[in-house]
C-alpha cells in the first residue's frame, strides 16, 4: 500500500517511514523538507494520489494556545479535505494521552485536532501515546552542557517512539478503528528522574531542580492524567534500554 507520513521526517515520523518499508509499503512523506507545508496547504491533493492512508505526526513547537490551535487545526482541516478530493479513506492521526483533560498551551492545539478527526465523517484511528523516551531528551537538551535543568514535577510512563510508529504503521495499513487503545511504556517514571539519568549518560554534571508547576496543570502532570491507565497497550522497551542503546 502506499501511505503517506505527515511529518514522516520527525522524531517518530522517522519510525513509521520505517516500519512502513519493512513491511513493504511505500511512504510519502509530507513536510517542508520534502516541499509539502501543510499550513500553506498548496499541493497536498497531488500529493496523496494513490495513497490509502495518511498518518499524522507532525508538530509544532508552540508556546501559546493560539499558535498551537492555528497549526494542528490548519493542519488536520488541510488533511482531511486533501483527503476527501484524493479519495484516501483512512485517516491516522497521533495524539497525547491526557491531551483532552490537561489544560497546556501545546494540549490545547491536540484536544482541537482530536476533535477535528472524530468529526470528519472520513474513516479514522485516533491514537493516543504517553511521552516518548526522547522527551527527557528534549528537556536535558534545552541547557547548555553542565547548567542547571529545571524539570517539571511530573509523572510519566514512557514509551519508545519506535514502537508508537510501529503501531502507527499497523494501523494504517488496516481498517480504521476509531479511538484506538492508548499506547503507553512499560514503567511509570518521575520525569526529573529520566533527565537525570539521561544526562549522567551523557557524562553532563548539570544539576536538575525540580518544580511543582502550579494550578491545574502542574496537578495533571503530577496526579497520573498522563498515563495509560488500566486498558492501555503497553510498549516493551523501558527507558533505561533506550538510554542505553541510545547513547552506546
Ligand atoms: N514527543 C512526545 O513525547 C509525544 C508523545 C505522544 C504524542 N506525540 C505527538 O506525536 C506527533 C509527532 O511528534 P514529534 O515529537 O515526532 O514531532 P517532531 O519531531 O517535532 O516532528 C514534527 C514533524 O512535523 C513536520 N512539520 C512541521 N511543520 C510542518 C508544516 N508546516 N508542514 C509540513 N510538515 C510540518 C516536521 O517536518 P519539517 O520540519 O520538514 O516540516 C517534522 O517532520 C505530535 O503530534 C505530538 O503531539 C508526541
Amino acid at each position: 500500500m502506499r501511505v503517506a507520513v505527515a511529518g514522516g521526517t520527525g522524531v517518530v515520523g522517522r519510525h513509521v517511514v520505517a516500519a512502513l518499508a519493512a513491511s513493504g509499503h511505500e511512504a510519502v512523506v509530507l513536510s517542508r523538507a520534502t516541499g509539502v507545508d501543510l499550513e500553506r496547504g498548496a499541493g497536498v491533493t497531488e500529493a496523496l494520489r494513490d495513497c490509502t492512508a495518511v498518518i499524522d505526526v507532525t508538530s509544532v513547537q508552540a508556546l501559546g494556545a493560539k499558535r498551537s490551535k492555528a497549526f494542528f487545526g490548519g493542519v488536520t482541516r488541510t488533511l482531511l479535505a486533501a483527503e476527501r478530493e484524493a479519495g484516501v479513506g483512512h485517516h491516522v492521526a497521533l495524539s497525547i494521552v491526557g491531551a483532552a483533560e490537561a489544560p497546556s498551551a501545546y494540549y490545547a492545539g491536540k484536544a482541537l485536532q482530536e476533535r477535528l478527526v472524530q468529526e470528519s465523517g472520513t474513516g479514522w484511528t485516533l491514537l493516543r501515546a504517553t511521552q516518548f523516551h526522547e522527551f527527557a531528551a528534549q528537556l536535558a537538551v534545552r541547557s547548555a552542557p553542565g547548567r542547571l535543568r529545571i524539570v517539571p514535577a511530573m509523572t510519566s510512563q514512557p514509551v519508545a517512539a519506535a514502537e508508537v510508529g510501529a503501531a502507527l504503521a499497523e494501523i494504517a495499513v488496516g481498517a480504521p478503528r476509531g479511538i484506538e487503545r492508548d499506547l503507553a511504556g512499560p514503567r511509570v517514571e518521575d520525569m526529573p528522574s529520566l533527565v537525570r539519568r539521561y544526562l549522567a549518560a551523557q557524562g553532563d554534571h548539570g544539576r536538575v531542580l525540580t518544580v511543582a508547576l502550579p494550578g491545574r496543570w502542574g496537578k495533571a502532570l503530577r496526579d497520573g492524567t498522563l498515563l495509560g491507565g488500566p486498558q492501555a497497550r503497553l510498549g516493551v522497551q523501558p527507558f533505561d534500554e533506550w538510554l542505553a542503546a541510545t547513547t552506546s
